[in-house]
């Protein structure tokens, strides 16, 4: 065992189905590291103990060298103790003919008591990355109630519609998923999204050279990132779960990592105004991220006239949702 001090990572809703996907990696050491102890505290709705704990035997029957520990707990204050890192994943998902803001009355309120126990209970620099839909409001609702933690580490899961357009984009130009970079996703996670293929490189060349069927790039290729959730929970009766896991795991883990040269990583972050986005709301951009583990929203990004009407749509879309949960924040 590492002489290394654990991290603590609070993830709610594990006992859903993403928790299920997303524990096992983080005990494996894919989003830490190798050497990197963690400590998992569970947090589950009352309803749901019996399945956590469940859960909890078979993580101890993973028996992995780098799991100090498993806590299962419906008490946040218990769940969000000292945690270094906090997975908020425990809400309710969309089920068919349903937009993911639908849930915003019936999911918000989750995110003001647990917003509150990660302030109260958490180690003030904690790390959070909501993945509960619609997860950039959530994500506000939640920083609203930030005193004493750092506002500026709360953050929603966009790499799943990242992951979702590399790989489009490289079926399309029969390369590998690692020769694409800089794909990045701005806005919201919702269908105003918008995936950016016009800044992204193949093998180092710009995309637009590579792929040169422009009505499938300005088509298809956005629309199906844009409903890909819709597509799965039309084909498999239930939204995304392994993909979504995998998503956070690597939302995570780019995040506790020097982002490589020349890459981009898409979180929705808090706006500071870049790109003259409304500052304040959570929205997707480009970041990079430094050997301390801070990011910064990539700057110097040219975005024609097409895409700049697309980013302002999405922000738009996400003035209307934060004014709709004004009571919330
Ligand atoms: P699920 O219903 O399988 O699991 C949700 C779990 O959360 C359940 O075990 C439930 O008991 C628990 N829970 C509910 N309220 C809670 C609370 N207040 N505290 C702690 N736990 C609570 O759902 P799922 O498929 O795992 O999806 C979870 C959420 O993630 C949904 O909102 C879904 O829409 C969202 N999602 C987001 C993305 C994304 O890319 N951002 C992708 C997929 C799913
Ligand atoms: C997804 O994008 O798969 C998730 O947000 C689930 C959904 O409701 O689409």
């Amino acid at each position: 065992m590492s002489t290394k001090q654990p991290i603590r990572v609070a993830v709610t809703g594990a006992a859903g189905q993403i928790g299920y996907s997303l524990l096992f990696p983080i005990a494996a050491g894919h989003v830490f590291g190798p050497d990197q102890p963690v400590i998992l505290q569970l947090l589950e709705l009352p309803v749901a103990l019996n399945a956590v704990e469940g859960v909890r035997m078979e993580l101890e029957d993973g028996a992995f060298e780098l799991l100090a520990d498993v806590v299962t707990t419906s008490d946040s204050s218990v769940g969000f103790g000292d945690a270094d890192v906090a997975l908020l994943v425990g809400s309710k998902p969309r089920g068919p003919g349903m937009e993911r803001a639908d849930l915003i009355r019936e999911n918000g309120p989750i995110f003001i008591g647990q917003g509150k126990a990660i302030d109260a209970n958490a180690n003030p620099n904690v790390k959070v990355v909501v993945v509960g839909n619609p997860c950039n409001t959530n994500c506000l609702i939640a920083q609203a109630q930030a005193k004493r933690t750092n506002p500026r580490n709360y953050t929603a899961m966009t790499r799943l519609d990242q992951n979702r357009a590399m790989s489009q984009l490289a079926n399309k130009a029969g390369c590998d998923v690692a020769d694409i970079s800089r794909l990045a996703i701005w806005g919201n996670h919702s269908p105003t999204m918008y995936p950016d293929y016009t800044n992204a490189l193949i093998g180092g060349k710009p995309l637009t050279d590579v792929i040169t069927d422009h009505e499938w790039l300005d088509g298809p290729f956005i629309k199906t990132v844009q409903q890909r959730g819709r597509a799965i929970i039309d084909a498999r009766g239930k939204s995304s779960a392994a993909s979504a896991a995998w998503a956070a795991i690597k939302h995570t883990r780019d995040w506790h990592r020097p982002t490589p040269d020349g890459e981009w990583v898409s979180m929705a972050v808090t706006s500071d105004g870049s790109y003259d986005i409304p500052e304040g709301l959570i929205y997707s951009f480009p970041c990079t991220v430094d050997s301390s583990g801070r990011y910064e929203i990539v700057q110097g990004v040219e975005l024609d006239s097409k895409a700049r009407a697309r980013a302002d749509a999405s922000a738009a879309e996400l003035v209307s949702e934060r004014d709709a949960v004004a009571d919330l924040i």
